[in-house]
């Protein structure tokens, strides 16, 4: 099943106004055609970057939001301000918000639910911490992180999963390519059972995790490995253009 791949950056709580523009109009300059290539700019930076991506084909996302339509949520944004400024798509789940934030997985499958009946594109973000992997529960977590989505989210261009080991972000350990091959393949037979195989085989599965050009590659010329979800080496256009390369 050819899958076209999906490379996304993201940001996080990195970048000001001047260079998350100037960074963007890298990427748009340099995206390849025949796959998606998107960026997620911290919130306050992201109508600077839509005005940097000017009308390439690189698709502009956030990296967080808030369920709610609207009202009194101090601090919060909502899927629909976010389409105000041409978001395209949205993480949930991310480890960050997982682990270091304490959002629970109640509040990521609202997200979740808010962001695809919103129209946007949903990456949600599921992956194991190392004393999981080494009590071999990978997969038992993976498959609760999978739960947070509902069957009834079955629009297979609009689904994305990043699979992303916490113990690989941000540490410079990637899992090695048969290490995300297993994970992968294991998160398309788990959404084969709780959509249906077309569904399961239509969805784009990304890695996350310390991807840099030099692993990219070998890790997304595994079957099942359909891109990638770049945090340390999407903050340079070259590093993060050569990631996207190596997945077409
Ligand atoms: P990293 O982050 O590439 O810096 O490991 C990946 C992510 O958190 O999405």
């Amino acid at each position: 099943m050819a899958r076209k791949p999906f490379v996304a950056g993201n940001w996080k709580m990195n970048t000001t106004k001047a260079s998350a523009s100037e960074l963007a109009r890298g990427v748009a300059a340099g995206a390849p055609d025949g796959m998606d290539v998107g960026v997620a700019p911290p919130f306050v930076y992201l109508d600077a970057v839509r005005e940097a991506l000017g009308s390439s084909r690189v698709l502009l996302g956030a990296q967080d939001c808030y369920f709610e339509k609207n009202g009194a949520f101090t601090g919060e944004i909502s899927v629909e301000m976010l389409k105000d400024l041409g978001v395209k798509f949205c993480l949930t789940g991310h480890s960050e918000r997982r682990h270091v934030i304490k959002e629970p997985g109640e509040l990521v499958a609202k997200k979740a639910k808010a962001i695809y009946n919103g129209g946007l594109i949903v990456i949600h973000c599921v992956g194991e911490k190392l004393a999981e992997r080494d009590a071999g529960k990978t997969f038992e977590v993976v498959q609760k992180q999978l739960e947070e989505l509902t069957p009834d989210m079955n629009d297979a261009n609009r689904i994305v999963i990043a699979y992303e080991p916490v113990w690989a972000i941000g540490t410079g350990r990637n899992a090695t390519d048969q290490q995300a091959q297993e994970a992968h393949a294991y998160i398309r037979g788990a959404m084969a059972k709780r959509w249906n195989k077309d569904f399961a085989d239509r969805v784009r599965i990304q890695y996350g995790g310390s991807m840099k050009p030099e692993n990219a590659k070998g890790l997304m010329s595994q079957t099942d490995v359909d891109g990638g979800l770049i945090g340390g080496a999407s903050l340079k256009s070259d590093s993060f253009l050569a990631i996207c390369k190596a997945a077409i």
